[in-house]
């Protein structure tokens, strides 16, 4: 597959908007700031394709080739995300079906039917005209198909094609019925035809979890079909450009793990809003790295400054995009992209941040910023580029895990999947010891790890705790949580006392579990068998009433009629240790708590650092690169220990105790090849 030189610096741009004067401006304007790619025509199907079958890609190739006179590549989309006003009017099954029943009429943008065969067709075959053209372009760097995927439907074409997928994976109707359950609320179907889409129309989407759950994994499948379509046709062109899509910073509505599969490369597009913690950002990286096992990705989209459609577009301050940026390399980013390059003329995205703002020169604070980061990126050049970010602690993380905890009635309605996987990333990304984000299977191979974190998996499905169990009994450290081991893929509850599978290795098992209101709380007592700071924490959200078998109590709750009850046990189990923490913790129990397993289990900060400093590692044939990021105002200081490195950015040595500015970035370069720690 054919492999970056360079950090691929740029973005989004959308030329045929103007005229041949800006383009020309623009391209003087890119050079200036060192951008290296341009991804283009992502909306601009109507304009290519004005009448069915007929095509008009004259101003595309001349575009293309101005951008590649100036040296610049391109990342070539095809423009399948905003089909063109004809081809709905022609063939109206293109349109889709909201979940209120409503037809919609053409419009906005990712407002088709993944399942529309027309679609499909008329996807493929433009596709066919950008292959045939460009798939041995040199300037051609990747291929990005359609743009943000996630429209749902509930057309008949679906409806139809979702009976189909059920028949598929359940056979008959009684496996159907037995999967789901249907004997609850006499829901009995004597064949799929009975079956309907979960919508408003019937309420199925909140009241029915294992159709939703179904139609969410079904939605996935297709959309991922659809993408599929057009990477066929492309890669008949020529395999070796890779071929990706920018999958949308809302990462909850598609499962990316088996999304990402028809994928060569994952590509997403990070818009945190302003009051976004780095770890959050840093989970969110960390989970796009982990979808192809460790693979590094394309940073599709950010803001090179403030959004518009946020209902406080805050400007991005002075340095913070160049602080995301690094964050998203320093977490396995191979390229930093942008939406937008050049501000729009007019539409809901005009306000929106770009390179080139509306001031249409660049003397602005964004283009200087860019030019600045353009420049930094030239310098670096291939320096990390491929690199991996060895780790030795895992988190799981599932999306049917996540839809079907959310979809629950009860416990509690504040169940909030990716808030509770920030939740334990945090305490990990205090000490910088680096995270790989691992959705679990009948197989995964847990042996690489010292410690396996596996927040709320609520769901287990066949063979996952069974492997868990394995890992533990070898050596491992397992540390799990309330809102485990409760249900199967079918959302059907384990009999025979919660956690189900996971009981055993965690050696308790759970009676009952309090829901607490938001202002509620109770208290986690320690016994003394751990030293961690404080004798006692505060939680609240869910607490488990629980009984120890093999395991033992660290911690009891203070509080209510439970009060001395156990809340936090490890269980020494084969050669492992598994714990148990069945409630939610203040921030601070965690940090101490995690701290304490990650020292038992040999896992530790690679350098000293004050807090606030993010430190991350990036290993490829060339060597070993260092990110450090002050994520602060003030000066933080870092023990690099006697070893030298280099910094890459101004050349300069470091080692020993080194100070590191408000808000800077450091790339250090350490020229040992096997990425082992001085
Ligand atoms: C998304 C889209 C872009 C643009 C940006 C604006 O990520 O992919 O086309 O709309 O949002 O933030
Ligand atoms: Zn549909």
């Amino acid at each position: 597959m054919k492999q970056a030189d360079r950090v691929y610096f740029g973005g989004d741009y959308n030329p045929d908007q103007w005229d041949e004067k800006t383009l020309r401006e623009d391209m003087r304007l890119f050079r200036k700031a060192g951008i290296s790619l341009l991804t283009l025509p992502v909306f601009s199907w109507a304009k290519l394709e004005p009448d069915e079958g007929v095509y008009d890609f004259g101003w595309l190739d001349h575009i293309l080739d101005v951008i590649w006179q100036n040296g610049i590549r391109f990342c070539l989309a095809t423009p399948t995300a905003a089909q063109p006003a004809w081809l709905s009017a022609r063939y109206p099954e293109v349109l889709p079906v909201d979940i209120q029943g409503r037809k919609r009429t053409h419009g906005m943008r990712a407002f088709f039917c993944v399942n529309s065969v027309k679609y499909r067709e008329r996807a493929a075959a433009i596709a066919h005209e950008f292959g045939r053209r460009y798939a041995s372009h040199p300037a051609l760097a990747m291929w990005h198909v359609s743009n943000e995927y996630g429209t749902s439907c509930y057309c008949s074409a679906c409806r139809a094609r979702f009976r189909l997928w059920l028949e598929n994976r359940y056979g008959s109707a009684a496996g159907l019925n037995e999967r789901w359950h249907t004997s609850f609320w006499g829901r009995q179907v004597t064949s799929f035809e009975e079956v309907q889409l979960p919508t408003e129309l019937n309420d199925d989407y909140r009241f029915n979890p294992a159709v939703q759950l179904d139609y969410m994994r079904f939605l996935t499948d297709c959309t991922a079909e659809c993408f599929r379509n057009e990477y066929d046709v492309l890669k008949s062109y020529n395999p070796e450009i890779p071929v990706m899509t920018n999958m949308s910073g809302f990462i909850r509505k598609l499962d990316q793990f088996t999304f990402t599969k028809e994928m060569d490369v994952v590509g997403w597009d990070n818009y945190p809003s302003p009051q976004d913690p780095p770890h959050l950002i840093a989970l969110k990286h960390d989970i796009m790295r982990g979808l192809k096992g460790g693979q590094p990705y394309v940073l599709a989209e950010q803001s090179p400054n403030q959004q518009n459609w946020q209902p406080y577009n805050k400007l991005k301050r002075p340095g913070e995009v160049r602080l995301l940026s690094y964050q998203a390399m320093a977490h396995g980013a191979d390229t930093c992209l942008f939406f937008q390059m050049r501000q729009s003329a007019a539409g809901q995205e005009k306000f929106h941040g770009a390179v080139i703002s509306h001031a249409g020169h660049e003397n602005t604070r964004v283009f200087r910023e860019t030019s600045q980061l353009g420049h930094e990126l030239e310098k670096l050049g291939g320096a990390f580029l491929h690199g991996r970010t060895p780790a030795r602690a895992a988190m799981l993380m599932d999306w049917n895990n996540w839809w079907a905890l959310e979809l629950a009635s009860g416990p509690s309605r504040d169940m909030d999947y990716l808030k509770a996987m920030a939740l334990y990333y945090k305490p990990f990304h205090d000490r910088n010891i680096p995270v790989d984000i691992v959705n679990p299977g009948a197989d995964t191979d847990y042996s690489g790890y010292a410690l396996v974190a596996a927040p709320m998996l609520y769901m287990t499905k066949p063979g996952v705790a069974e492997r868990l169990t394995e890992y533990v009994k070898g050596g491992g450290t397992l540390v799990a949580t309330v809102m485990s081991g409760l249900a199967d893929e079918n959302d059907r509850c384990v009999f025979g006392e919660y956690p189900g599978k996971l009981r055993d290795v965690l050696g308790i098992w759970v009676e009952e579990t309090d829901a607490l209101r938001p202002e509620e709380g109770n208290r986690i007592v320690m016994n003394g068998t751990l030293p961690l700071e404080r004798k006692e924490y505060a939680c609240g959200f869910l607490c488990d009433l629980l009984h120890t078998r093999t395991a033992e109590a660290l911690a009891v709750y203070g509080d209510d009629f439970y009060a001395g009850m156990p809340c936090v046990t490890r269980n020494r189990f084969g050669k492992g240790t598994a714990y148990y923490i069945g409630t939610q913790p203040e921030d601070s129990f965690l940090g101490s708590l995690i701290g304490e397993i990650c020292g038992q289990a040999g896992l530790r900060s690679p350098f000293p650092c004050s807090p606030g400093t993010e430190i991350t590692r990036r290993v490829n044939e060339a060597g070993t690169t260092v990110f450090v990021i002050n994520h602060l105002p003030e000066t933080a200081q870092v023990y690099f220990g006697e070893k030298r490195r280099t910094n890459l950015l101004t050349g300069e040595a470091v080692s020993g105790l080194y100070p590191v500015s408000g808000r800077a970035v450091l790339v250090l370069r350490e020229e040992d090849p096997k990425g082992r720690m001085a």
